[in-house]
């Protein structure tokens, strides 16, 4: 078998990143997944190293950057964020900077939720920010860099989100008519992304590639 990868999730506290984090840890082809959180996990595992990090300052752990795949699943909402700027934070800087701390490390993927729609011409705020950080991660030029947009997410979380609870109701009712080119649009589980996510990283691609919903949908089967 050829040698073993190693693996740094970031938000892997949360909706995709925790689904995610299991997938990771039952996978024979990783042997070390490290995450970076902020408040560590009630989780043991052999393969499992929890950095308790402060976000704003990452250079500080740029050790735990040396990794073969790095996926970020972080996020938040303007609304829990409290301004753009802060929202900004959490979607844009803090995933460039741990892309170029990777970079520097020699990571050789970059695994990235954004969303879909990221478009840095957009004039919708939320999604110039994602396709904003992704021009800039695209810049670093890392041997493969993959971009998930995925639509709506499903499944269980902590916190009220009400608008995305309306969101979910609504594509409960209607998801049977997103077929044919509406397809990228019907809402996807969590879990499903984070199956994606692993699959993707583990077909060891190069170059850069984003994937619509619906692909995702496939991908994460
Ligand atoms: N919600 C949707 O319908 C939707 C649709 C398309 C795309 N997306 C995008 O998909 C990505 C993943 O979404 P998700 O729903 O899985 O995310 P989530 O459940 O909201 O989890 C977000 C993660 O980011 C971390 N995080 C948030 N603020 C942080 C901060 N200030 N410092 C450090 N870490 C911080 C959280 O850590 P803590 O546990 O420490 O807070 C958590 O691990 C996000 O980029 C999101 O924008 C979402």
């Amino acid at each position: 078998m050829a040698d073993k990868k190693t693996a740094l999730v970031l938000g892997a506290t949360g909706l995709i990143g925790s689904h995610l984090l299991s997938l990771l840890l039952e996978d024979k082809r990783y042997s070390l997944v490290r995450v970076l959180v902020r408040k560590p996990l009630p989780i043991q595992h052999a393969n499992l190293q929890q950095i308790t990090a402060n976000f704003d300052t990452l250079s500080a752990y740029k050790n735990s950057f040396a990794v073969d795949d790095v996926f970020c699943c972080l996020g938040t909402t303007i609304k829990k964020a409290g301004s753009q700027e802060a929202f900004y934070k959490v979607d844009a800087t803090y995933p460039y900077e741990a892309a170029r701390l990777a970079k520097e490390k020699e990571a050789r993927q970059y695994l990235i939720v954004t969303a879909m729609g990221a478009d840095k011409n957009s004039r919708i705020f939320y999604n110039r920010v994602k396709g904003e950080v992704e021009e800039k991660i695209a810049g670093l030029n890392f041997p493969a860099f993959h971009m998930l947009h995925p639509s709506l997410l499903m499944g269980e979380r902590n916190e009220k989100r009400t608008g995305e609870q309306i969101g979910q109701a609504v594509m409960g009712t209607l998801g049977f008519l997103m077929v044919g080119p509406l397809k990228k649009y019907k809402a996807i589980e969590g879990s499903t992304v984070a199956k994606a996510m692993l699959n993707i990283a583990n077909q060891n691609l190069s170059g850069m590639h984003i994937y619509e919903s619906d692909q995702l949908q496939e991908l994460g089967k």
